[in-house]
């Protein structure tokens, strides 16, 4: 059975003093779960930060971007073997912001992936229609076109114990999520895709859901059968927000 897992994404956003708040409740109220994993995404800087303070707790951090080439003459790029140095687990990739400010093609996101994945990262790919894309009834396969990439360079093996996070972008920031069967639906879909290629790798990769999750979306978000979870933004930067976030997973899995 796959963990339920509740990611916050920082994104750029903190400060050492601010995260520290964060942190710190973090740590005193979400070291006790059982069957949800959590991850705090934190702006490279604060990598230390967060391992300084989460080490010894199940509480895992990690990245929100990672280089494609493993070492060398990259001016400004972090390499997923520096991520480790400093106790990462996960690393999110693909973001749309990413996409849409840094032109970041999905050829690009796959050699990410598949570098994360070889230096003991766990990736957490985002996937995402935009309204247009919805609204035109090609979500599915625009989906499919981002996951397509990563097949090509390593088969659909490689998804195993990754995560893949649908994000429509239209969700995202806007208040305004997907509903619960908009998104298992899509999440079901995924796992379609991926099952026909290698059925082991569908029940093992984690499909969590992005875009406006808050406290009172969250439990009905998490009781569906294929959200193993969610990426969380805005509400990542409340303490209280984030934590009643991943009580509601913790609950869901609980009546699974
Ligand atoms: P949001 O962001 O929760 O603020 O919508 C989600 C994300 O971009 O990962």
């Amino acid at each position: 059975m796959r963990r339920k897992l509740v990611v916050a994404n920082w994104k750029m956003h903190g400060s050492l003093a601010q995260n520290q708040q964060l942190l710190d409740s973090f740590k005193a109220h979400l070291a006790n779960l059982k069957h949800v994993d959590v991850a705090i995404c934190v702006p490279y800087p604060y990598l230390q930060q967060a391992q300084s303070t989460l080490s010894g707790t199940p509480i895992a951090w990690g990245a929100q971007n990672v280089g494609k080439y493993p070492v060398g003459a990259y001016t400004g790029e972090v390499a997923a073997s520096m991520l480790k140095d400093f106790g990462a687990t996960y690393v999110i990739l693909g973001h749309s912001e990413r996409s849409t400010a840094y032109c970041e093609s999905a050829e690009n996101v796959a050699a990410k992936f598949v570098t994360a994945k070889n230096a003991g990262l766990t990736p957490v790919l985002c996937v995402g229609e935009t309204l247009q894309e919805r609204e035109a009834g090609v979500m599915e396969h625009v989906v499919s076109e981002q996951l397509d990439p990563i097949i090509a360079l390593h088969g659909a093996g490689i998804f195993k114990n990754a995560v893949i996070s649908y994000e429509p972008i239209w969700a995202i920031g806007t208040g305004l999520s997907a509903t619960p069967e908009q998104a298992q639906s899509m999440h079901e879909f995924i796992r379609e895709k991926i099952a026909r290629l290698d059925p082991e790798a569908a029940m093992s990769v984690r499909i969590i859901y992005g875009g406006s999750v808050n406290p009172l979306n969250a439990s009905k978000l998490a009781a569906m059968q294929d959200i193993d979870g969610g990426l969380i933004g805005r509400c990542s930067l409340n303490a209280d927000e984030f934590e009643q976030i991943c009580f509601a997973a913790e609950n869901a899995a609980i009546k699974h």
